[in-house]
């Protein structure tokens, strides 16, 4: 088997998905995305668009202007018609099932140069548009414990994640990203694009839109709980609507080295797993147990860990279970540089900036270790988890 190589990978900023308030609000999803393939290329003059392989784009939502937008966005940027792709969704892990796609593909000789890709704007197809359950499903579920807030309840409920804890990680997931947004960490990531500001004038944004300098835990405790009379999960304890694209350029290692380029991280391995689509933020609790056994790794082999943020509650019953980190925010290890609470979460484009994250954050703060591992859940049970390997 050939080794999968990460070459680059690259983000858009996250924008509010807010059609009065969000910075992006005057761009399409097609547009965000091909604005990271062209940042892709331009920082990476040695590739060549018409030599790509494929694309495989996760998007949560692959309706209206998401529709096959891995193939559509391409060409609307003028880019080669002979490059293929396949846009797929499996919810938020959409962008991380795209790099286990094309990772494989590297791997198994049919590809050597891959661009994997996530991208999700909640304004514009907003979360559940054009949904239209399969009438049994609902024999076996009721509705309404399918929507995500009402999951996340019910995770806060089961695993005794008080309030005060989810808050805690709120605050403390918006204080790494703002310490690190301020420290330039993200600039390595973040291609910046055009946008508006409040009053409508054109702005080039470098830096993600819903990140809070300052969190004010008073008002914290009487925000109300808009999925449940008398919950416990808040706006401040969910990752809010958000548009954002991201891209992952990987390679055949044979490949990177023809081409002289440089690579710190190959892909090392990949699972999907599935769990109870009522408590669906439990999703990476089945994933990195999966991936724990198939590789005989386990957590302490592990330098840096992103889990993506969908809620409050569902991190943190993730982390006790697996026992990744300490019980309570701040963590040692898992989302040192913040996470969806404070950065937003743009569904099928977050298992993607996971591994971008993920890579940034292994290189410059565990330079020495070995591994590096990131998960996510998703809607209806759907749930990933991935593990990186330095070379
Ligand atoms: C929770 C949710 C419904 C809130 O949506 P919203 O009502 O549009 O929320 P807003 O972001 O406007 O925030 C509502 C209020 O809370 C406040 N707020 C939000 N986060 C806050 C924080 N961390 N600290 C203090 N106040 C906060 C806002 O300022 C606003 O207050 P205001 O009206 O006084 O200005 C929405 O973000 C959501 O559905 N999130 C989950 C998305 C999801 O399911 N993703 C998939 C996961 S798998």
């Amino acid at each position: 088997m050939q080794e999968c190589v990460f070459i680059d990978g690259a983000r858009t900023p996250n924008g509010r998905a807010h059609k009065d308030k969000g910075w992006f609000r005057n761009l399409r999803p097609d547009e965000l995305l091909t604005s990271v393939y062209a940042g892709l290329f331009e920082r990476n003059p040695k590739v060549k668009p018409a030599d790509v392989d494929a694309l495989f784009v996760g998007s949560a939502n692959p309706s209206g202007m998401q529709n096959d937008i891995g193939r559509l966005a391409w060409l609307a940027a003028g880019l080669p018609d002979t490059v293929p792709s396949n846009t797929l969704t499996n919810q938020c892990p959409s962008g991380m099932s795209a790099t286990m796609h094309g990772a494989r593909a590297i791997m198994t000789g049919e590809a050597d140069i891959i661009i994997s890709a996530g991208v999700e704007d909640m304004e514009k197809v907003p979360m559940g548009a054009n949904m239209n359950f399969p009438p049994r499903l609902l024999q076996f579920y009721n509705g309404a414990d399918l929507l995500m807030g009402a999951t996340a309840e019910k995770v806060a409920e089961q695993y005794k994640i008080s309030r005060d804890d989810m808050d805690n990680m709120a605050v403390w997931s918006n204080k790494k990203a703002s310490e690190a947004r301020n420290a330039g960490k993200f600039k390595n990531e973040i291609i910046p694009i055009k946008g508006l500001d409040d009053d409508g004038n054109e702005k080039v944004f470098d830096s993600d839109q819903w990140i809070r300098d300052t969190m004010d835990r008073e008002k914290m405790k009487t925000m109300n709980t808009p999925f449940r009379p008398n919950g416990s999960v808040t706006a401040a304890t969910s990752s809010p609507l958000t548009q954002g694209a991201c891209a992952i350029l990987m390679m055949s290692r044979k490949k990177a080295d023809e081409l002289g380029l440089k690579y710190s991280y190959k892909y090392s391995y990949g699972v999907l797993a599935g769990c109870d689509p009522t408590v669906m933020g439990i999703g990476p609790i089945p994933a990195v147990k999966k991936l724990f056994q198939k590789t005989g790794l386990s957590p302490k082999d592990i330098g840096a860990i992103e889990l993506n943020e969908a809620f409050a509650s569902q991190s943190l019953a993730c982390i006790r279970e697996l026992k990744l980190d300490k019980e309570n925010a701040p963590f040692d290890k898992v989302n040192v540089w913040g996470g969806a609470l404070a950065l937003g979460h743009p569904l099928g484009e977050s298992g993607a900036r996971i591994i971008i994250t993920l890579l940034n954050v292994m290189k410059t703060e565990f330079p020495d270790a070995r591994y590096g591992l990131a998960s996510l859940c998703g809607a209806f049970g759907n749930a990933g988890a991935l593990l990186i390997e330095k070379v």
